[in-house]
């Protein structure tokens, strides 16, 4: 409950009511006061989610009608419904505007902080790389995120990249048939505004696809022929390149105790409890040994062996969940990456307290940014920097990204 006397909140609900509805959601005043003043731009501008804006359209244009609208909206919203389903949109990154809709995740800021980084890595390493080699050399980049929702992850990196990668590519799965409308909605809308550039028609695409299944995996691997060869150390790919460079996820990594001890209200009770808890795999015995909550990294990082994706970027719940999927790569492939774990804000210096690195199994792991343990970032070294890697020098950023 806010933190303020019996007496204030009376003297708020006798003056400003909207405020008042607001508090119990919002916490503080200044919180409250920021939330009415976008539902009441959103009311006034017409510009609310789909299910709200046809109330105001049915109810009529005046006065009277708009100020009735915004009083039922604070109430639903001080009782928890989340802002972004009512405003119909939030903001992504400096350049993407996500369409928000019930039964689909709303994006969150921590996975807009990492996502921006991990272009700004990719942006920076083009760089060196292009002074390196010369022009034209990183045209292509593929992208695959697994668990896409609204599609806000691969549309934030396609807009960050494809001025350095013009070829680039993305696509984008999801089990719920919400979702990937949703995703092709956005994609959609942020071309028609002007936010996304799309080229050629298969540069961002999203497909209703079960990650458990085996299907969706053959013709990601048509597309592309390489071969693996078994080396004493490891398994290594004999080409550059695997059939997708970049593995990005934000699946659902939530426990079915932490779903009802530690998620919000607003969270529990309105956002889609399949986009946050993994769903028991009764017919799956691969993954019997492996936390439940934990169940999607086992299935990505075997993914991850079939395509050789160059970087994979997990999103996890915190540092504990973070050090079991590092620990869960390693018996994957122990020698081939380069592993880090970023923090919530992986641009910020650490607070005081925070410790720099963890140990896993003996491998002292850089833990990087501020906050909670937020993503493992884990990056296939190339044969070069294999065979190099005992000179570190050799395997320093910026790396090589071709
Ligand atoms: C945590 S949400 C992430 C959504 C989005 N990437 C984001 O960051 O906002 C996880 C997503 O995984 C999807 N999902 C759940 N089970 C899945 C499965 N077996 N295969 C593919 N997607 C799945 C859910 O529908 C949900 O959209």
């Amino acid at each position: 409950m806010p933190r303020l006397s019996p007496p204030a909140i009376r003297r708020l609900h006798a003056n400003t009511p909207l405020l008042a509805a607001l508090l119990p959601t919002c916490k503080t005043l200044n919180s409250a006061h920021n939330e009415l003043r976008w539902i009441r731009e959103h009311v006034w501008s017409c510009t609310l989610a789909p299910q709200f804006q046809s109330i105001a359209e049915a109810k009529g244009n005046d006065e009277k009608s708009r100020n009735a609208l915004l009083r039922r909206l604070c109430r639903l919203r001080g009782r928890g419904y989340p802002l972004q389903y009512i405003l119909g949109t939030q903001p992504f990154g400096r350049h993407i505007d996500i369409k928000c809709r019930p039964g689909v995740l709303i994006p969150r800021p921590e996975t807009e902080a990492w996502t921006t980084h991990l272009a700004k890595l990719m942006r920076r390493a083009w760089k060196v790389n292009r002074h390196m080699k010369g022009e034209g050399i990183h045209a292509h980049l593929r992208i695959l995120d697994l668990c896409t929702g609204s599609g806000c992850i691969a549309l934030l990196l396609h807009s960050l990249l494809f001025r350095k990668f013009p070829k680039i590519r993305v696509q984008g799965l999801d089990i719920e048939p919400r979702a990937v409308s949703l995703a092709k909605e956005n994609l959609a809308y942020n071309v028609e505004r002007g936010l996304l550039q799309q080229q050629n028609a298969d540069a961002i695409s999203f497909e209703e696809t079960d990650i458990f299944s085996a299907d969706w995996l053959a013709p990601i691997l048509e597309q592309v022929s390489f071969s693996l060869t078994d080396n004493p150390r490891g398994r290594l790919l004999h080409s550059e390149r695997g059939a997708v460079d970049i593995l990005v996820s934000n699946p659902p990594y939530i426990s079915r105790e932490g779903f009802d001890r530690d998620t919000e209200r607003s969270v529990r009770n309105h956002e889609p409890r399949l986009a946050l808890v993994p769903e028991p795999l009764a017919d799956n015995p691969s993954y019997a040994t492996v936390l439940p909550e934990d169940v999607f990294y086992a299935r990505i990082l075997d993914v991850a062996e079939i395509l050789r994706p160059r970087f994979v970027v997990l999103e996890v719940g915190d540092l504990a969940q973070a050090v079991r999927v590092v620990q869960m790569a390693r018996e994957r492939n122990s020698d081939a990456e380069e592993v880090e774990i970023w923090r919530d804000w992986p641009d910020m210096q650490p607070r005081e307290g925070e410790p720099e690195s963890v140990d896993v199994a003996g491998m002292t792991v850089p833990v990087r940014g501020s906050g909670n343990g937020r993503v493992v970032f884990l990056r296939r070294l190339n044969l070069y920097e294999y065979e190099n890697k005992s000179n570190r020098k050799a395997i320093q950023r910026p790396w090589n990204i071709c």
